[in-house]
């Protein structure tokens, strides 16, 4: 009887922690990574090369597709590229799937809608550059909290809006931080000085007032 309840008490306590390590521990692999490319894929409304419609393939590797770079010793999507080619479409949350994922360019194409929330969990992220499209919306404070290797942040040409948050200054390593002709408001968070590594900044072309 006494035994049973020691029992009881050490898989009461057991159990939750190892429900814990089981969520924590979320195994992705490259198959990951091509559902997250899949989703980008389904969410391109038009694509007037038919460059993805017929260079992403699901029967060969992603790492094989155009824009696409693998690397590393898991051999997993390193970075992404899809500049320049008159796409129009939305990004999927899944993109905060690519776990390996240090560069991420949209550039110069017609993606709308929101800034995905999800681009938090790419902490190994050094380069985002989202210039030249139509997204909307605010940029999300949060995003930034777990984002220490990001170097370059280019959104500029955009319809993003809201406030600049001030967890900005949680990338340390910001060298690049450009959010020109956007409709930004509000003060320009006095916290962008801590940001010691920070070579260029520009805002101009929003509505934002202060000083830097
Ligand atoms: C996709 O494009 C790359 C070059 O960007 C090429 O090497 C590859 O063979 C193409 N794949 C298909 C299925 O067309
Ligand atoms: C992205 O790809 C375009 C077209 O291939 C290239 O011109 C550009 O330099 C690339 N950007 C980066 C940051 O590698
Ligand atoms: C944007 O991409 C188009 C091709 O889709 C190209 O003709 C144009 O020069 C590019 N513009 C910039 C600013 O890179
Ligand atoms: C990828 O991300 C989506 C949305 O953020 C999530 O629902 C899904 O479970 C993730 N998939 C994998 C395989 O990690």
């Amino acid at each position: 009887m006494e035994r049973n309840l020691s029992l009881c008490i050490v898989l009461a306590l057991l159990v939750p922690f190892s429900t814990l390590s089981l969520v924590n521990a979320e195994v992705t692999d490259i198959s990951t990574d091509k559902q997250a490319l899949l989703a980008l894929k389904a969410r391109i409304s038009h694509d007037p090369s038919n460059l993805l419609a017929n260079n992403w393939s699901t029967t060969t590797s992603v790492c094989s597709w155009t824009g696409i770079t693998c690397a590393g010793r898991h051999h997993r999507v390193t970075a992404l590229n899809i500049s320049n080619l008159a796409l129009t479409g939305t990004l999927p949350p899944q993109l905060g799937n690519l776990s390996f994922l240090a560069m991420l360019v949209i550039k110069n194409n017609s993606f709308y809608g929101s800034f995905p929330e999800e681009l938090a969990h790419l902490h190994r992220l050094k380069y985002l550059s989202f210039g030249f499209n139509r997204l909307s919306g605010g940029l999300p404070e949060n995003i930034f909290y777990n984002l220490p290797n990001l170097e370059f942040f280019s959104l500029p040409f955009n319809m993003l809006q809201g406030r600049l948050p001030s967890a900005l200054s949680k990338c340390k390593k910001l060298q690049i931080l450009s959010l020109s002709f956007n409709y930004f408001t509000g003060v320009i968070p006095k916290e962008i000085r801590i940001l010691t590594q920070l070579k260029r900044l520009l805002l101009n072309n929003n509505k934002l007032q202060g000083m830097i």
